[in-house]
């Protein structure tokens, strides 16, 4: 194998005022994939007022996110969303960020889950119970509105959505609106835009819904088995109850972390399945073996669909949605031997780690078994879910909910490629498809 060690630093070339900025706003993805290739694992960015440092080594993440993780704070693309998101967990630091974080985690861990799973299951049925035996689908637009159904009902009950329209299309204005404009010109939220009012407005309905479901709860009493009931009944070690808007800042939090990552996650995988007939057939045996062919998936059956999990799993490495991670660090440090000024951005590229041939013999092959009976790919080459005491909390979550969602699917429909595959990324702060993604779905004969 050839030497594994982290190369030098090395300068990007960039027009000397403006650095990277053009070939970044273009096309991120292209430009971070075609520096790594050409320079190394170690590239110093030029960025009007910015140090960046682009790193794709598994010794530079473990470094950053674990060994000297005290040394980095949150990214200053991450602290622009504040004024919406607020202290939630992804963007809050320190003492607070570490309590929110224990007083969360109980939420997701294995029993919790345990109780979504029928509703996962659940919700993905009730789509495809509406779809034709033949047709074309854009099966994003679907994932979207199977995994928001999944965490509103998550976080405010299975009802919640049905008693209050308008909420779906609020969260999905929100969310898939984020876009630069957003992060950089802050100005643009108070522009006279249709799509900047129309942004406002559903901001004001969302912050509404929730802060009118906590009043609810908090005035009615009763305790509710959702993530909401478990935000309020949680209690910090002086015993002390979450804030309402503490609370509120959580649940945008969620949303905004546990939505379309979870969709993107599903879209990617579908559009790799309708290319790869073989792995589709596979998890059809897999879900029959299990269910015989006379009933539909149940929650028992989860652990047992080993071959659905290596198929998310290698698309979550071709197609990590969280492409990019950020930090800054927030003191003087080293890495690699240089050192490092408090304020340096550091952007570590997952997408370039996944696709390492140093790390993944046939990096650019869609190849599942590769996660079956396999020894454990080399530690912090593999991390689409991050790493270290930040590393997604609802990674389990996530995965229960695109293994089941992809084998339900896969055991009710083929897919077959109607869009030029493989599709085109386009990465800003999620790897989403450039253009909609269209497959047509065929109902697979049932039994007698
Ligand atoms: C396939 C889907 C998902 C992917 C790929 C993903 C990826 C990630 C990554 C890479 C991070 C770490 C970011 C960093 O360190 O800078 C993260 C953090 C986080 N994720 Fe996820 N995520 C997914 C689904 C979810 C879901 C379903 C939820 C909640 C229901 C969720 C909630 C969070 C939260 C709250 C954090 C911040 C954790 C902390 O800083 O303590 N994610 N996610």
């Amino acid at each position: 194998m050839a030497d594994s060690s982290p190369t030098r630093f090395v300068d990007a070339p960039g027009t000397p005022l403006l650095g990277s900025l053009l070939p970044i706003s273009r096309n991120a993805l292209a430009h971070f994939t075609a520096l790594l290739t050409q320079h190394g694992d170690r590239v110093r960015l030029r960025l009007p007022g910015r140090n960046v440092l682009l790193l794709a080594h598994p010794e530079d993440l473990e470094q950053v996110l674990v060994r000297d993780r005290e040394a980095y704070g949150r990214s200053a693309e991450l602290r622009k969303l504040r004024p919406i998101f607020g202290d939630g967990l992804l963007s809050s630091e320190g003492e607070l960020w570490r309590r929110q974080r224990s007083l969360l985690q109980p939420s997701f861990q294995h029993d919790a889950l345990l109780q979504y799973a029928a509703l996962m299951l659940r919700t993905l049925q009730e789509h495809i119970d509406s779809w034709q035996p033949v047709q074309h689908r854009d099966l994003h637009a679907d994932m979207m509105r199977y995994t928001r159904e999944v965490i509103c009902a998550v976080l405010f009950g299975e009802r919640f959505l049905t008693e209050h329209t308008g909420v779906a299309e609020a969260v999905t204005t929100v969310f898939t609106g984020l876009r630069s404009e957003l992060l950089y010109l802050p100005l643009w939220r108070r522009l006279p835009l249709r799509r900047s009012r129309a942004w406002n407005q559903a901001v004001a309905l969302l912050n509404r819904s929730v802060a009118q479901q906590v009043a609810e709860r908090r005035s009615s009493g009763h305790d509710h088995p959702d993530l909401l009931g478990a935000l309020l009944r949680a209690r910090g070690p002086a015993g002390e109850a979450m804030s309402d808007a503490q609370i509120h800042d959580e649940i945008l939090t969620f949303f905004l972390a546990g939505h379309e990552t979870a969709a993107l996650t599903l879209t990617w995988t579908t559009a790799l399945l309708a290319q790869h007939p073989e792995a589709q057939e596979r998890i059809r045996e897999e879900v029959t073996a299990l269910t015989g062919g006379t009933r539909p998936l149940s929650p028992a059956d989860y652990p047992r669909l080993r071959w659905s999990a290596a198929v998310i799993k290698e698309s979550l490495r071709l197609y990590p949605p969280v492409w990019s991670m950020g930090r800054e660090a927030t003191r003087q440090t080293v890495l690699g031997g240089e050192p490092i000024a408090p304020g340096t951005d550091v952007w570590l590229c997952i997408h370039k780690l996944h696709r390492d041939p140093r790390w993944f013999a046939q990096p650019e092959a869609f190849l599942p078994e590769r996660w079956i009976d396999q020894p454990a790919p080399r530690p912090y080459t593999y991390v689409p879910f991050g790493i270290g005491p930040r590393v997604c909390i609802g990674q389990h979550f996530a995965t229960m909910e695109t293994v089941l969602g992809i084998a339900s699917m896969l055991s009710r429909f083929t897919l077959h490629p109607v869009s030029p595959l493989p599709a085109e990324p386009s990465a800003w702060i999620t790897l989403r498809p450039r253009r909609p993604i269209l497959l047509e779905v065929r109902a697979v004969p049932r039994p007698g």
